[in-house]
């Protein structure tokens, strides 16, 4: 086994908060903002799989606004309204209050890059990097719109390892999203299973190296 030279982050779930974006228009939504906020996430991560599934591809913005309005047919108790505000919101999601802290603390040993590798489209990811102020502390930011197709497709994660040169051994992948640490796994990184909502344990065939809590911890794991 090499030693990991790669911190790789998944965006969405792991360093930005998906139901921030609810969570700024909670009062307008209504009493079932956080049913709306689930579907919204769960159509808009069914979209990529499926189409990826049938090869086709269309960019994860889109796939965002077609899961929103999917939202809005289910739960019409939320107005529609809120669809400008909400995507506005989702643009710029609120990095996780641990976010920055354990960039900063990976980013002062030397000897390490860090990335992000997101089904986010290149304008999404600029624009959530750029508000939650981690753009100097990230030395790629990827986008699977350069292969057209989702993950947990290895071609995704074929991103990381074309684009820094290394082994997918010499890759930690930090995700929150367990299905995503699945694919990380099958591809031979070194994966971290950040179980924000204490979910119970799956993919057991394609396990994490580590599950923690949070990524307050990540910088001082031993792997
Ligand atoms: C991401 O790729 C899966 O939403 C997750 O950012």
């Amino acid at each position: 086994m090499n030693a990991a030279s790669v911190y790789v982050f998944d965006a969405y779930g792991t360093l930005f908060d998906v139901h921030a974006a609810i969570g700024r228009h909670r009062a307008a939504a209504g009493p079932d903002a956080d049913r709306f906020s689930e579907i919204w996430r769960t159509k808009q991560l069914e979209y990529a799989w499926t189409l990826t599934l049938a090869g086709c591809y269309a960019d994860f913005w889109t796939l965002t606004e077609r899961a929103l309005d999917h939202a809005f047919d289910r739960v019409p108790s939320v107005p529609r309204a809120l669809r400008r505000g909400l995507l506005d919101a989702y643009l710029r999601l609120d990095a996780y209050a641990d976010v920055r802290a354990a960039l900063t603390e990976l980013k002062g040993r030397s000897g390490f890059s860090i990335a992000i590798l997101s089904n986010g489209s290149p304008r999404m990811l600029d624009a959530a990097v750029e508000a939650s102020g981690i753009a100097a502390l990230c030395d790629a930011v990827l986008s699977v719109d350069a292969v057209r197709m989702y993950k947990p497709r290895p071609e995704v994660y074929a991103l990381v390892t074309g684009r820094f040169g290394i082994t997918p051994d010499e890759a930690v992948f930090v995700s929150s999203n367990r299905w995503d640490v699945m694919g990380a796994a099958a591809f031979g990184f070194r994966p971290i299973w950040i179980n924000r909502s204490q979910m119970p344990e799956e993919y057991a065939d394609l396990a994490p190296e580590r599950i923690v809590r949070d990524l307050t911890a990540v910088p001082t794991l031993t792997l």
